[in-house]
């Protein structure tokens, strides 16, 4: 098993079920000339969090980590037409380029893009009951993730979807002696997780053309 081969398996995957979509490609090659690094989920993965929100009837979605928009696209067409999508990123050349990649895609009127570091804004939508949020997706920055995932929860409702993104990493999450932060995140997030009495969840791993990795997704049900 090598790389080419998964990717192969998804360039099979793209041609079989994912059409060609002007706004999408739009935002990867706008991500792409900006010189933004190519950590967008992959086409497979942008369905899945969208059937996943559609079959969830999500009407308020929240996102952290918005990059070019590329999954916030993905998300935010699952939902109606009076559903609303908020992103969060603190990157203000990240969430320009989203807004301009959102506005091309139609879909300027359902998401909201935040500018600051998502431990300052989350507080803000808290104040602002914006919650409760039918989907999170977690996607940003792995050292705060287990503070994410609190968040994500409080602002969450008994049914809600949370799904986190890059709980894999290479394998390296069993790396228990890790002093890289990124793992060290991704291990404390895990046994919050556990500890945790208020969802049902579980990791998948995954392979394709961004690797090896994996998600978490868990359902709130307390
Ligand atoms: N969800 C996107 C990819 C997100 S990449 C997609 O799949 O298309 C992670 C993003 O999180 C980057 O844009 C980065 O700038 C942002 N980020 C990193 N630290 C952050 C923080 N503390 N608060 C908010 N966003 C952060
Ligand atoms: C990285 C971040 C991501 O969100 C991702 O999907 C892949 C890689 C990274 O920081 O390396
Ligand atoms: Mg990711």
């Amino acid at each position: 098993m090598s790389q080419d081969q998964w990717t192969a398996v998804d360039q099979y995957i793209n041609n079989l079920v994912i059409p060609p979509d002007a706004a999408l490609e739009a935002t990867l090659e706008a991500s792409v000339a900006a010189g933004l690094p190519p950590i967008n989920v992959t086409p497979a993965h942008g369905k899945m969090l969208h059937l996943l929100a559609r079959a969830q009837g999500a009407r308020r979605i929240l996102e952290i980590g918005t990059l070019a928009g590329y999954s916030t696209i993905w998300l935010a067409r699952a939902l109606p037409p009076d559903g609303r999508l908020i992103t969060l990123e603190s990157d203000p050349q990240h969430a320009g380029i989203a807004r301009a990649n959102i506005a091309r895609a139609g879909l300027e009127d359902r998401i909201d893009v935040r500018l600051g570091a998502a431990l300052d804004t989350l507080p803000r939508l808290a104040e602002e009951r914006q919650g409760p949020f039918d989907f999170t997706f977690i996607d940003a920055d792995r050292p705060n993730l287990p503070e994410y995932f609190a968040w994500a929860l409080t602002l969450s409702r008994r049914g809600s979807l949370i799904i986190v993104d890059n709980v894999v990493r290479k394998g390296g999450v069993i790396d228990a002696a890790s002093e890289d932060p990124n793992i060290k995140g991704v291990r404390r997030f895990g046994e919050r997780l556990a500890a945790e009495t208020r969802v049902s969840a579980t990791m998948v791993q995954t392979v394709g053309a961004k690797g090896y990795d994996g998600f978490t997704i868990a359902l709130v049900t307390g």
